[in-house]
This record gives structure tokens, C-alpha cells and sequence, in this order.
């Protein structure tokens, strides 16, 4: 039978998610849903439309979902379900000003989740990431490698299009990599990075490594700044997609994203970005990335920030 993936929340987030998934054409269906009546099924109806232009073939489903968990049957069967209900951050505000309203909003949909797509790979966008991956496994009550959080790929992304224009070369020929949190404990790792091959300290002056992994670790707070209004969707976006598709097409890709850790770098029971092989079961087994020393000190001091952040998710 062919692939259903689900998109809660169709925000910006949400719908860009969902657009970019119905344009891989490997889906049967995707389902977009959102509390706001009609809004998910007008974006599904639109983004249906655009199947004799761009050439694909899945089906879009939108559903409105009430507070009871009315609509839910809509996401029956799914193989991966993304969460993107939430509210984004406006200007000022940091992802954990978030977490209050954010968590209502998460506990309900993933109760929701389990309820109804019980066998589904869950993937969390929903911010502040760590704290909503979480929250999810335990509002789910699923297997912890089967729920997983969307950071990495995009702060490793971001640190990749800063080193290529300071660089002057094209994104392809460059590697970067961000563990730790999605939040003020990002951890670029430098030591991972390369330019055309060569080690990226070999490339570029230190003070402008620090310089850009500092824009990174602003990165999203920049565009937040910029827009007024909303937070950043389209590199986001592409990053939920890839996981959700590595997950359908169960390829055992590595990729940075939120992970359960127990053991790997001598760190234990928290969710934290780390490098990950995902596969139809979510994450297969977390990838120990070789680390200097100091990048070493500050992937152990990251843990132990979300940790004492995730420990207060059980009462929200
Ligand atoms: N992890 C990341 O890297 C990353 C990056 C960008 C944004 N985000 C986060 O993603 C979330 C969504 O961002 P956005 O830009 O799409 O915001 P948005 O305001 O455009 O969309 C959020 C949508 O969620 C819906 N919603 C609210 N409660 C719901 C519920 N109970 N069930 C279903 N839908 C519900 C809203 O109606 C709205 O349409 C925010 O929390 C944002 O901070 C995460």
C-alpha cells in the first residue's frame, strides 16, 4: 500500500511541509490538518491543483480537527506524522517564552496522535523543539526512537549557507555540522566542517568561523527580526520533508536531528541533537561524530540544560 504522511498545524510551517512532501510524488496521500475551519482543506484543495503543473500525483487531504479530537480519523494509517501546531515567536521573544502555550497545544494533538495513528514515526517542529520532542514521546506514550524533533538539519543548514558566502563557494562543496539544542545551546562543531574537502580552520580566519557560528546560533532569531510577524518556514520546511521522507522511504539516512541519547557521548536520557540513521522505525541508532574537546564539553553542557528543561514537560 502506498504512503500516508499526516502535517499537523497548517501555518506556514505546515504548509510549505506539506507541499514540499506532495511534490516528492513518493506519497499516496499527505493529510494536512488544522483547527481553523477550512483552512486545511483550501490549502489542500489549491495544492491538489497544482498537480497537473508540477507533475505529481499524491493526494492532498485537508481536515479541521475540533478540540475534542473531531477530524482525527483523517490521519488513521499514517506512517509519519509531523507536529507543527504551535504558536511561532515574535521578535524579543526567545522559543522558550513558547513553552506554556506550546505545550497545551502539543499534549493535545499528541494525544490525538496516538489515539489515531498509533503506528506512526512522529516528527516534532513545534517549539521550544527539545522540550515539545519530549513532550510528545510522553503525551504518545510511543517508543522513544520512534519520536524524533526537527533542528538540526536546519541549523546545519544555516551554518552551511553562511560558510559558502563567506567562502565564496557553492553550498555543495561545503559540509557543516550543529548538535546540542535548538535553542542557546546550539553547537556548531567546526572540527566537522569542511570547504572542498579541507578542514574549514584551514579555510577561513578563526574570528570568522566564531563570527558565523554565532550567526547560526542566531539564525533563526534573525529572520524573526526581520519578518515581524512570524518565524522562518522555507528552509524548515525542507528540513521536516527530508527526515519525513528518509522515514517513508526507510533509507537509513544520517542527519542531524532531536534524538533520544542514552549512552552516546557518555551522555544519558534526554532528547538532544545529535547525528542519527532514520529508517521506517524513526531513529535506527544515534552516530557518535568525532569530536574535539571543547565541542565535546559543550554537547555535555547542552544535555544537562535540556535536560532540566525536560524533566518540567511531564507537569505542562
Ligand atoms: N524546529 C524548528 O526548526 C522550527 C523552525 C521554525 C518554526 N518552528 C515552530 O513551528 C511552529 C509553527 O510555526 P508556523 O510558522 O507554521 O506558525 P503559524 O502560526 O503560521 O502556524 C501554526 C498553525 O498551528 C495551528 N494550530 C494551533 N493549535 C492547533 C491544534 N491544537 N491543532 C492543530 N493545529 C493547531 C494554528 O491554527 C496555525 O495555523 C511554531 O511553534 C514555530 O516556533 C520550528
Amino acid at each position: 500500500m502506498g504512503k500516508k504522511v499526516t502535517v499537523v498545524g497548517a501555518g506556514f510551517y505546515g504548509s510549505t511541509t506539506a507541499q514540499r512532501l506532495a511534490e516528492y510524488d513518493i506519497f499516496e496521500t499527505v493529510v494536512i490538518t488544522d483547527i481553523v475551519e477550512g483552512k486545511p482543506e483550501g490549502l489542500a484543495l489549491d495544492m491538489s491543483q497544482s498537480r497537473a503543473i508540477e507533475g505529481f500525483e499524491t493526494r492532498v487531504v485537508g481536515q479541521t480537527t475540533g478540540p475534542g479530537g473531531e477530524g482525527y480519523e483523517a490521519i488513521a494509517g499514517s506512517d509519519v506524522v509531523v507536529i507543527t501546531a504551535g504558536l511561532p515567536r515574535k521578535p524579543g521573544m526567545s522559543r522558550m517564552d513558547l513553552l506554556g502555550v506550546n505545550a497545551k497545544i502539543v499534549r493535545q494533538v499528541s494525544e490525538n496522535v496516538a489515539k489515531y495513528a498509533p503506528s506512526a514515526v512522529v516528527i516534532v517542529v513545534s517549539n521550544p523543539l527539545d522540550e515539545m520532542t519530549a513532550l510528545t514521546q510522553l503525551a504518545t506514550g510511543f517508543p522513544k526512537q520512534r519520536v524524533l524533533g526537527q533542528a538540526g538539519i536546519l541549523d546545519t543548514a544555516r551554518f552551511t549557507t553562511f560558510v559558502a558566502e563567506a567562502a565564496g563557494t557553492p553550498v555543495r562543496s561545503v559540509k557543516t555540522l550543529t548538535l546540542g539544542s535548538h535553542g542557546d545551546t546550539m553547537v556548531p562543531v567546526p572540527s566537522q566542517c569542511t570547504v572542498d574537502g579541507k578542514p574549514l580552520v584551514d579555510v577561513l580566519p578563526q574570528e570568522k568561523i566564531d563570527e558565523l557560528v554565532t550567526r547560526t546560533r542566531n539564525g533563526g532569531a534573525e529572520i524573526v527580526g526581520l519578518l515581524k510577524t512570524g518565524s522562518a518556514y522555507y528552509a524548515p520546511s525542507a528540513a521536516a520533508a527530508r527526515m519525513a521522507r528518509a522515514v517513508a522511504e526507510d533509507s537509513g539516512a544520517v542527519m542531524p536531528v532531536c534524538a533520544w541519547v542514552d549512552g552516546e557521548y557518555g551522555i544519558s536520557g534526554v532528547y538532544l541533537g545529535v547525528l542519527a540513521e532514520v529508517g521506517a522505525e524513526g531513529v535506527r541508532r544515534v552516530v557518535a561524530a568525532p569530536l574535539a574537546d571543547g565541542e565535546l564539553a559543550a554537547l555535555k553542557g547542552a544535555a544537562e540544560a535540556v535536560r532540566a528543561k525536560q524533566a518540567d514537560v511531564a507537569g505542562l
